[in-house]
């Protein structure tokens, strides 16, 4: 057993040294490596380091929420992923769902949550009586606690590194809400890529985005760009994406096959309506 959020993969590609010793037979794995000695040498064990946006951000916004809401620690974790009511937090649960199901999700799957903030989309897989291998990964100890709290039997971790905590080809479907939205380029790439070798042949990988073309998500933008104008700092990035860069970076560089997109505001997404953020839907 690793330590949560250790990661061979990262490990041996961030220190080349060790990973020629265990190629040399030195060492068994990057693990025992870091067991025996990087631990104490003080050597990286994920991609992220302490400074990193994400982490500094959400850590600051989970515990802000959870000292202003005493008392109220569901209506502090729904905030925490953006949901401003509990009522609201739980039909985003079902859309996700209904989609999943839409790109084909089955009993039996074995599926990813990459972000899985305090759990909402596992809380509606359980309403709706899934059952299958789930897998949820967040950065944010707060948040992946009370999502195990609230579901159990479903497997949380915490998990920051820039990849997917599984083996190779063994996840049917990869999902991820809300995280490209705040990721730069380079993160999202380093995610994608480390989806595409964790899915099946044939698995599906779905994430949600802002994009310009939406006047909802302009609005936002026109808003970021006046804070920054009048000198406001931001809680979190925001970033815009488009279908260009996105097919360029999936399935040029990448490899996947692309399903398709739908629009942020398209009432057909669901059968209870608009997404809010526009979608991306490939196939391995
Ligand atoms: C807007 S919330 C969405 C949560 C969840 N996907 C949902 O829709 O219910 C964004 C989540 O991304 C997580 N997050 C932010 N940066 C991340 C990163 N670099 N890697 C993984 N998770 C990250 C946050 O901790 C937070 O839980």
């Amino acid at each position: 057993m690793t330590e949560p959020g250790f990661n061979e993969a990262s490990y041996l590609q961030l220190h080349k040294d060790v990973r020629l010793g265990v190629e040399q037979g030195l060492f068994k794995s990057g693990w025992e490596h870091y067991q025996k000695h990087g631990k104490a040498e003080g050597r990286r064990s994920t991609r992220f380091d302490h400074e990193n946006h994400s982490i500094k951000n959400y850590s600051k916004l989970v515990r802000d929420l959870i000292a202003s809401h005493p008392g109220n620690l569901d209506l502090a974790m729904a905030k925490a992923i953006g949901a401003l009511t509990l009522e609201i937090y739980q039909e985003t649960g079902d859309k996700h769902v209904h989609i999943l199901r839409q790109l084909g999700l089955q009993n039996g799957y074995a599926i990813y949550d990459l972000a899985c903030g305090s759990g909402r989309t596992a809380a509606a897989l359980r309403r709706h009586a899934w059952q299958g291998e789930y897998r949820g990964a967040d950065i944010i100890p707060e948040l992946v606690e009370y999502a195990q709290q609230k579901n159990p039997g479903y497997n949380f971790f915490v998990h920051a590194d820039f990849s997917i905590n599984a083996n190779d080809a063994t996840q049917d479907m990869i999902y991820s809400w809300s995280l490209f939205t705040h990721l730069q380029l380079e993160e999202i790439f380093l995610y994608a890529k480390d989806c595409y070798r964790a899915l099946k042949p044939g698995g599906v990988f779905v994430f949600s985005f802002l994009t310009l073309q939406d006047r909802m998500h302009r609005e936002l933008f026109k808003n970021r760009v006046a804070a920054l104008e009048n000198g406001v700092t931001h809680g979190h990035l925001d970033m815009f994406l488009t279908e260009e860069t996105i097919n360029i970076m999936m399935v040029e560089m990448l490899g996947f096959q692309l399903l398709g997109y739908t629009a942020a505001d398209d009432a057909s997404t669901t059968p209870i309506g608009s997404f809010g953020q526009a979608l991306a839907m490939f196939r391995k």
